[in-house]
């Protein structure tokens, strides 16, 4: 079976939106320093553009989880890979990732991280498909909501490939 991208968002609608939420980030965290949380992989695209427009002092850290398989359902098991660095105790976190869909990676992330003690704890997401949720999760930046169909690009694969297009697309199956 092959497969085919359509384009969802482009590259300079997705850059314009970065830009807004990096702007947003920086008053409302305005003579604080804020330290993002990527989400490995899929956020790594997403937390590079929107740090580089944040003008707040920014530090970084890193973690790896999983709950889906190599296809486009989720197995609703959450498992951390790769653990942060540093500690959260006492930080202003925002936690960055490339989609919110049924919730259940963002609700466990969120809770783990509360129990580590960070002063504020927020969550900003590039896209949030709130169709599907199937576990609440309160969602402070949301770059676009989207309708329910699997996307690619900025960082999101399917079956790890398409994570470089700079664009946000659907896949299609011919
Ligand atoms: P959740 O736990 O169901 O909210 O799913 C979270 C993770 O599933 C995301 O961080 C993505 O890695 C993956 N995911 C969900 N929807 C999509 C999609 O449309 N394309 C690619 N990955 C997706
Ligand atoms: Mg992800």
């Amino acid at each position: 079976m092959s497969e085919h991208i359509r384009v969802l968002l482009s590259e300079e609608e997705v850059d314009a939106r970065i830009q807004a939420i990096g702007e947003q980030i920086s008053r409302d965290y305005a003579g604080k320093q804020v330290h993002l949380i990527c989400v490995l992989k899929g956020g790594s695209f997403f937390l590079c553009e929107l740090a580089k427009r944040i003008t707040v002092p920014v530090s970084l850290d890193f973690m790896a989880v999983s709950s889906y398989g190599s296809g486009t359902q989720s197995g609703g098991v959450v498992k951390i890979i790769k653990d942060l660095d540093d500690p959260v105790k006492d930080k202003d976190v925002i936690v960055v990732e490339d989609i919110v869909d049924s919730g259940r990676t963002l609700s466990y992330l969120l809770e783990m991280l509360w129990g580590r003690g960070p002063r504020s704890l927020h969550l900003c997401t590039l896209l949030d498909k709130p169709d599907r949720r199937v576990v609440d999760v309160n969602v402070d930046y949301t770059g676009f909501q989207i309708p329910d169909e699997f996307v690619v690009g900025y960082g999101l694969d399917y079956d790890q490939r398409y994570r470089n297009l700079p664009y946000i697309g659907v896949v299609e199956f011919d």
